[in-house]
């Protein structure tokens, strides 16, 4: 089996190029509409004031931001594919938004500058969740929220011990993705106070909806 690119850029990012194609394949068909759509506009639409998208990918949040109350977004994002579809959708937002390429576990900017912090699906693909969780925490105000969708670890055994047999093959195919991490409680640890949260259950991949303080 031939195992899919992934390349290192010069200044030191990794590019899953043929993930990323793939990923803005699939954002065009009905299971973006049907599903994630909702959320977006959900989780996305409680940001307010100066705002951190982490890890945008193709930009699929860019539309929800709502232009009463966001100041401006500056959106992270690594992977160089990734941020070339995030160019398109950044230029059509409702808001300003200004694209990094950086991962989060080494943010560029400084403490204490946001009021919002939004992460969608990506916190099962970070290298390292907690420094990235702490570096969140350390751009963030006091009192500062974090909205965030994710796919996390199954509770039951029997379905969490399957996303653990699948990992390898989901972090080679989908770009580093882990399907058994506890990515809320890494929040936890991270130091945040859970203020909502909703689970989303498909036996093998739930979801968790979460709005977490500083
Ligand atoms: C499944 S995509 C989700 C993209 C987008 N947030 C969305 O909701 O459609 C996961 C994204 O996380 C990004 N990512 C992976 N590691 C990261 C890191 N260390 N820091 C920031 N983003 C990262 C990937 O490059 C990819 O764009």
């Amino acid at each position: 089996m031939s195992l899919p690119p992934k390349t290192t850029t010069p200044n030191g990012h990794t590019s899953h190029r043929l993930f990323a194609n793939y990923y803005e394949r699939t954002s065009r068909n009905g299971g973006e509409e049907r599903f994630m759509k909702l959320l977006r506009q959900e989780v996305v639409g409680q940001a307010h004031g100066h705002v951190l998208e982490i890890g945008a990918g193709n930009g699929l949040n860019f539309a929800f931001y709502q232009s009463t109350t966001v100041e401006h977004v500056e959106a992270i994002e690594p992977d160089s594919v990734m941020l070339s579809y995030a160019r398109t959708r950044a230029q059509a937002a409702p808001v300003q938004v200004n694209l990094i390429q950086a991962p989060v576990e080494k943010l560029p900017f400084a403490d204490e500058s946001f009021e919002s912090v939004v992460a969608t699906l990506v916190f099962c693909s970070v290298g390292d969740p907690q420094r990235g969780l702490s570096e969140v925490r350390r751009v963030l105000k006091p009192g500062g929220t974090l909205l965030m969708i994710e796919h996390v670890r199954a509770h039951g055994t029997i379905a969490s011990t399957m996303q653990t047999i699948i990992t390898p093959l989901t972090r080679l195919m989908a770009g580093n993705c882990h399907w058994n991490r506890d990515t809320e409680k890494t929040v936890l640890e991270t130091g945040f106070k859970i203020e909502q949260k909703r689970n989303l259950t498909w036996s093998m991949l739930p979801f968790v909806v979460l709005r977490a303080i500083k």
